[in-house]
């Protein structure tokens, strides 16, 4: 459990909105519980609800990530979700969930943490524990094929106790920061996301981000193992592509690019 007394001190809109770059853009809801909000704001999406609309729960009973797994989401973290109506089709969804991970690593960084690390694509590592994950979800417009809406979920384990992780999560998982950490931590954390990631999002070019995505891999130039439709793969990861498919060199020798994928690093 969290010390603090209260979980409305630990996450706040008012705590939050003070640390916002652009607070008028923004439009905040905060719940204490929710099943997933994702599943909240594509509700709102679908209703018309305005770009930079924001859903953050202090607890959700139903997370979820990519590939139909749960996200297991217990106080002390953060989950949000953010509506944007980008001028992108839907098969770039992958510039937005990667201009995530680098404004969540940048935001973390910016709170003094070191090392904070990418694996391709969408997850946050620090000292080889995931600390965060990003789902991007959207719907695109049937007649041209661009994105009516995306509806970008990030979960981060920022104060979350260890205790808080189910078992089989124990190795895998982490928290950014343990229960010392100072009292405004999750609001000036989500408030250095926000204002990352109007930034990144707001930018005419789409592959602004790339470099630093790349330099913020942990996977580039390891062994891996790539999961892809049920069938396991051993590769090299050799870099991550303009298009941000992942290059490999497959064991039997062939240089090819992988689209999408769940990657294991096999040497450390
Ligand atoms: C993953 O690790 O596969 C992605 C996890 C994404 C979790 C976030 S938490 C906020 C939002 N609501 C959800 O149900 N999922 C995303």
């Amino acid at each position: 459990m969290i010390e603090n007394p209260s979980h409305s001190d630990l996450l706040s809109k008012d705590g939050i909105i003070d640390l916002l770059e652009h607070s008028e853009v923004f439009d905040l809801t905060i719940f204490d519980e929710t099943d997933s909000t994702n599943d909240v704001l594509k509700e709102m999406a679908k209703n018309g609800a305005p770009e930079w609309t924001a859903i953050i729960a202090r607890r959700q009973n139903r997370g979820r990530g990519r590939l139909g797994r749960s996200f297991v989401s217990p106080e002390g973290g953060l989950y949000m979700s953010l509506l944007l109506r980008p001028e992108l089709s839907a098969a770039d969804s992958l510039f937005i969930t990667t201009a995530a991970a680098v404004s969540v690593a940048e935001a973390i960084e910016s709170m003094g943490v070191e090392k904070v690390g990418i694996k391709w694509v969408n997850d946050i590592y620090i000292d080889n524990k995931k600390v965060c994950g990003i789902l991007t979800e959207g719907a695109a417009d049937p007649t041209d094929g661009r994105l009516s809406y995306a509806v970008l979920g990030i979960g981060v384990n920022v104060i979350t106790p260890d205790d808080a992780f189910p078992d089989q999560l124990k190795n895998k998982a982490g928290s950014i920061f343990g229960s010392d950490a100072p009292h405004d931590t999750l609001c000036s954390l989500t408030a250095a996301i926000l204002n990352r990631l109007y930034c990144r999002c707001s930018s005419p070019d789409k592959t602004d981000h790339l470099s630093e995505y790349r330099r913020r891999s942990v996977i580039v130039g390891k062994n891996v193992a790539l999961k892809i439709n049920g069938n396991e793969l051993r590769a090299k990861a050799l870099n991550i592509n303009d298009d941000l498919s992942l290059l490999v060199k497959t064991d039997d020798g062939n240089v090819t690019s992988v689209l999408s994928g769940d990657v294991t690093v096999t040497d450390f």
